[in-house]
Protein backbone atom coordinates (compact mmCIF):
# COMPACT_ATOMS: atom_id res chain seq x y z
CA UNK A 1 0.00 0.00 0.00
CA UNK A 2 0.92 3.64 -0.51
CA UNK A 3 1.20 5.00 3.35
CA UNK A 4 2.06 8.51 4.28
CA UNK A 5 3.52 8.46 7.92
CA UNK A 6 3.67 11.99 9.17
CA UNK A 7 6.38 12.21 12.07
CA UNK A 8 9.37 10.04 12.08
CA UNK A 9 10.17 9.61 15.83
CA UNK A 10 9.75 6.63 17.45
CA UNK A 11 6.78 5.42 16.39
CA UNK A 12 6.55 6.51 12.79
CA UNK A 13 10.20 5.45 12.25
CA UNK A 14 9.31 1.65 13.88
CA UNK A 15 6.17 1.76 11.61
CA UNK A 16 7.98 2.57 8.74
CA UNK A 17 10.33 -0.04 9.21
CA UNK A 18 8.46 -2.84 9.51
CA UNK A 19 6.02 -1.94 6.38
CA UNK A 20 8.75 -1.17 3.86
CA UNK A 21 10.22 -4.38 5.16
CA UNK A 22 7.02 -6.25 3.81
CA UNK A 23 6.81 -4.17 0.53
CA UNK A 24 4.46 -1.17 1.09
CA UNK A 25 5.60 2.17 -0.28
CA UNK A 26 6.14 4.52 2.72
CA UNK A 27 6.76 8.42 2.47
CA UNK A 28 7.52 10.23 5.78
CA UNK A 29 5.98 13.54 6.02
CA UNK A 30 8.38 15.81 8.44
CA UNK A 31 8.79 19.71 9.43
CA UNK A 32 12.52 19.35 8.65
CA UNK A 33 13.68 16.45 6.26
CA UNK A 34 17.42 16.75 7.60
CA UNK A 35 16.34 16.04 11.10
CA UNK A 36 18.32 13.51 13.03
CA UNK A 37 15.38 11.59 13.41
CA UNK A 38 14.41 11.20 10.15
CA UNK A 39 17.82 10.54 9.08
CA UNK A 40 17.53 7.70 11.46
CA UNK A 41 14.16 6.50 10.24
CA UNK A 42 15.36 6.62 6.33
CA UNK A 43 18.28 4.98 7.49
CA UNK A 44 16.26 1.90 8.53
CA UNK A 45 13.56 2.13 6.51
CA UNK A 46 14.37 0.43 3.15
CA UNK A 47 12.84 2.49 -0.22
CA UNK A 48 11.21 5.14 2.32
CA UNK A 49 11.08 8.72 1.02
CA UNK A 50 10.60 12.08 2.85
CA UNK A 51 8.68 14.61 1.69
CA UNK A 52 6.20 17.45 3.10
CA UNK A 53 3.81 16.35 5.39
CA UNK A 54 1.17 17.50 3.10
CA UNK A 55 2.90 15.76 -0.10
CA UNK A 56 3.32 12.56 2.55
CA UNK A 57 -0.27 13.13 3.00
CA UNK A 58 -1.45 13.43 -0.30
CA UNK A 59 0.73 10.06 -0.91
CA UNK A 60 -0.73 7.70 0.87
CA UNK A 61 -4.05 5.78 1.18
CA UNK A 62 -2.98 5.12 4.65
CA UNK A 63 -1.73 8.60 6.49
CA UNK A 64 -0.44 7.72 10.16
CA UNK A 65 -0.37 10.19 12.54
CA UNK A 66 2.81 9.75 14.46
CA UNK A 67 3.33 13.10 16.26
CA UNK A 68 1.93 14.22 19.51
CA UNK A 69 -1.60 14.73 20.36
CA UNK A 70 -0.43 18.56 21.18
CA UNK A 71 0.46 18.91 17.58
CA UNK A 72 -2.71 17.18 15.96
CA UNK A 73 -5.20 20.04 15.70
CA UNK A 74 -1.93 22.10 14.07
CA UNK A 75 -1.11 19.76 11.67
CA UNK A 76 -4.17 18.11 10.55
CA UNK A 77 -5.25 21.41 8.12
CA UNK A 78 -1.92 21.45 7.05
CA UNK A 79 -1.95 17.64 5.01
CA UNK A 80 -4.68 19.28 2.55
CA UNK A 81 -7.71 16.97 1.23
CA UNK A 82 -7.38 13.65 3.35
CA UNK A 83 -11.57 12.79 2.20
CA UNK A 84 -11.72 8.97 1.59
CA UNK A 85 -8.07 8.70 2.97
CA UNK A 86 -7.44 6.40 6.02
CA UNK A 87 -6.05 7.92 9.26
CA UNK A 88 -4.39 5.61 11.38
CA UNK A 89 -4.69 7.43 14.97
CA UNK A 90 -1.62 5.93 17.41
CA UNK A 91 -1.68 9.04 19.67
CA UNK A 92 -2.24 9.27 23.35
CA UNK A 93 -3.74 12.37 24.42
CA UNK A 94 -3.10 12.71 28.45
CA UNK A 95 -5.33 15.06 29.29
CA UNK A 96 -8.57 16.74 27.32
CA UNK A 97 -10.22 19.88 27.72
CA UNK A 98 -13.91 21.26 27.41
CA UNK A 99 -15.34 20.71 24.15
CA UNK A 100 -13.38 17.82 23.54
CA UNK A 101 -14.68 14.69 22.61
CA UNK A 102 -14.30 11.77 24.90
CA UNK A 103 -11.36 10.16 22.93
CA UNK A 104 -8.16 12.10 20.44
CA UNK A 105 -9.83 9.61 17.87
CA UNK A 106 -13.18 11.13 17.93
CA UNK A 107 -12.05 14.10 17.74
CA UNK A 108 -9.70 13.78 14.66
CA UNK A 109 -13.01 12.10 13.06
CA UNK A 110 -15.08 15.45 14.02
CA UNK A 111 -12.05 17.28 12.10
CA UNK A 112 -11.83 15.17 9.51
CA UNK A 113 -14.85 14.12 8.47
CA UNK A 114 -14.49 12.85 5.35
CA UNK A 115 -12.02 10.46 6.43
CA UNK A 116 -12.06 7.25 7.75
CA UNK A 117 -10.21 7.03 11.09
CA UNK A 118 -8.45 4.14 12.43
CA UNK A 119 -7.62 4.35 16.37
CA UNK A 120 -4.31 1.44 16.58
CA UNK A 121 -0.98 1.23 17.72
CA UNK A 122 -1.49 3.51 20.61
CA UNK A 123 -1.08 1.00 23.74
CA UNK A 124 2.07 0.02 22.49
CA UNK A 125 5.39 1.00 23.69
CA UNK A 126 7.95 2.43 21.44
CA UNK A 127 10.16 0.13 22.98
CA UNK A 128 7.87 -2.53 22.24
CA UNK A 129 6.60 -1.65 18.31
CA UNK A 130 10.48 -1.32 17.43
CA UNK A 131 10.98 -5.32 18.30
CA UNK A 132 7.47 -7.25 19.05
CA UNK A 133 8.40 -10.31 19.13
CA UNK A 134 7.53 -12.02 22.41
CA UNK A 135 8.50 -15.57 22.77
CA UNK A 136 4.57 -15.95 24.97
CA UNK A 137 2.85 -15.01 22.38
CA UNK A 138 1.84 -11.90 20.26
CA UNK A 139 1.56 -8.45 21.14
CA UNK A 140 -2.13 -7.07 20.66
CA UNK A 141 -3.61 -3.73 19.35
CA UNK A 142 -7.00 -3.24 19.06
CA UNK A 143 -8.00 -1.47 16.43
CA UNK A 144 -11.36 0.52 15.95
CA UNK A 145 -12.84 3.07 13.48
CA UNK A 146 -16.54 3.10 12.00
CA UNK A 147 -15.66 2.30 8.92
CA UNK A 148 -15.14 -1.79 8.89
CA UNK A 149 -13.44 -1.57 5.27
CA UNK A 150 -10.88 0.88 7.11
CA UNK A 151 -10.86 -1.58 10.05
CA UNK A 152 -9.61 -4.23 7.88
CA UNK A 153 -7.03 -2.54 5.88
CA UNK A 154 -5.65 -1.28 9.33
CA UNK A 155 -5.78 -4.87 10.76
CA UNK A 156 -3.79 -6.23 7.98
CA UNK A 157 -0.94 -3.37 7.97
CA UNK A 158 -1.00 -4.37 12.11
CA UNK A 159 -0.35 -7.98 11.16
CA UNK A 160 2.60 -6.78 9.04
CA UNK A 161 3.96 -4.96 12.01
CA UNK A 162 4.03 -8.66 13.39
CA UNK A 163 1.34 -7.74 15.81
CA UNK A 164 -1.81 -9.30 16.89
CA UNK A 165 -4.46 -6.95 15.31
CA UNK A 166 -8.05 -7.15 17.68
CA UNK A 167 -10.94 -5.24 16.06
CA UNK A 168 -12.39 -3.51 18.66
CA UNK A 169 -15.49 -2.25 16.31
CA UNK A 170 -16.35 1.54 15.54
CA UNK A 171 -15.06 4.85 17.44
CA UNK A 172 -17.33 4.69 20.02
CA UNK A 173 -15.47 2.14 21.82
CA UNK A 174 -11.77 4.70 21.22
CA UNK A 175 -12.22 5.81 24.88
CA UNK A 176 -11.76 2.42 25.80
CA UNK A 177 -8.92 1.94 23.86
CA UNK A 178 -7.51 4.70 24.66
CA UNK A 179 -7.44 4.28 28.30
CA UNK A 180 -5.54 0.90 28.21
CA UNK A 181 -2.47 3.45 27.40
CA UNK A 182 -2.98 4.60 31.17
CA UNK A 183 -3.05 0.98 32.39
CA UNK A 184 0.02 0.52 30.81
CA UNK A 185 1.93 3.64 32.55
CA UNK A 186 1.13 2.57 35.45
CA UNK A 187 1.85 -1.11 34.82
CA UNK A 188 5.22 0.03 33.56
CA UNK A 189 6.14 1.73 37.20
CA UNK A 190 6.27 -2.05 38.15
CA UNK A 191 7.14 -4.28 35.42
CA UNK A 192 9.18 -1.65 33.23
CA UNK A 193 8.25 -1.09 29.87
CA UNK A 194 8.85 -4.47 28.05
CA UNK A 195 5.40 -5.30 28.96
CA UNK A 196 2.11 -5.70 26.48
CA UNK A 197 -1.10 -6.19 26.23
CA UNK A 198 -2.48 -9.77 24.36
CA UNK A 199 -6.02 -10.76 24.02
CA UNK A 200 -6.08 -14.96 24.43
CA UNK A 201 -8.62 -16.36 22.89
CA UNK A 202 -10.63 -19.75 22.18
N1 LIG B 1 6.59 6.64 22.56
C1 LIG B 1 5.72 5.70 22.85
O1 LIG B 1 5.99 4.75 23.61
C2 LIG B 1 4.34 5.75 22.21
C3 LIG B 1 3.56 4.58 22.23
C4 LIG B 1 2.32 4.59 21.60
C5 LIG B 1 1.87 5.76 21.00
N2 LIG B 1 2.64 6.89 21.03
C6 LIG B 1 2.13 8.10 20.41
O2 LIG B 1 2.68 8.17 19.09
C7 LIG B 1 2.88 9.54 18.74
C8 LIG B 1 4.34 9.73 18.36
O3 LIG B 1 5.14 9.43 19.49
P1 LIG B 1 6.72 9.19 19.33
O4 LIG B 1 7.15 8.50 20.57
O5 LIG B 1 7.03 8.60 18.01
O6 LIG B 1 7.25 10.71 19.38
P2 LIG B 1 8.66 11.26 18.92
O7 LIG B 1 9.67 10.16 18.87
O8 LIG B 1 8.95 12.44 19.77
O9 LIG B 1 8.39 11.74 17.41
C9 LIG B 1 7.43 12.72 17.17
C10 LIG B 1 7.42 13.08 15.70
O10 LIG B 1 6.43 14.10 15.54
C11 LIG B 1 7.02 15.24 14.95
N3 LIG B 1 6.46 16.46 15.56
C12 LIG B 1 6.62 16.90 16.81
N4 LIG B 1 5.95 18.05 17.00
C13 LIG B 1 5.38 18.34 15.83
C14 LIG B 1 4.58 19.41 15.37
N5 LIG B 1 4.23 20.42 16.17
N6 LIG B 1 4.16 19.40 14.09
C15 LIG B 1 4.53 18.39 13.27
N7 LIG B 1 5.30 17.34 13.64
C16 LIG B 1 5.70 17.32 14.91
C17 LIG B 1 8.48 15.17 15.26
O11 LIG B 1 9.17 15.89 14.26
P3 LIG B 1 10.49 16.72 14.62
O12 LIG B 1 11.59 15.72 14.63
O13 LIG B 1 10.54 17.71 13.49
O14 LIG B 1 10.26 17.36 15.97
C18 LIG B 1 8.74 13.67 15.20
O15 LIG B 1 8.97 13.24 13.87
C19 LIG B 1 2.46 10.37 19.95
O16 LIG B 1 1.13 10.83 19.75
C20 LIG B 1 2.51 9.39 21.09
O17 LIG B 1 1.60 9.70 22.12
C21 LIG B 1 3.87 6.90 21.59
Amino acid sequence: MKIGIIGSGNIGGALGRHWTAKGHDVVFGARDPNSPKVRAALAEASGARVASPDEAAAFGEVVVLAIPWTAVRDTLPALGNLNGKIIIDPTNRMASGPGDAPSAAEDIQRLVPGAHVVKAFNTIAAEVLAQPHFDTGKVTTFICGDSAEARTTVIALANDVGLDAVDAGTLANAPLVESLTRLYMVLARNYGRQIAFSLLRR
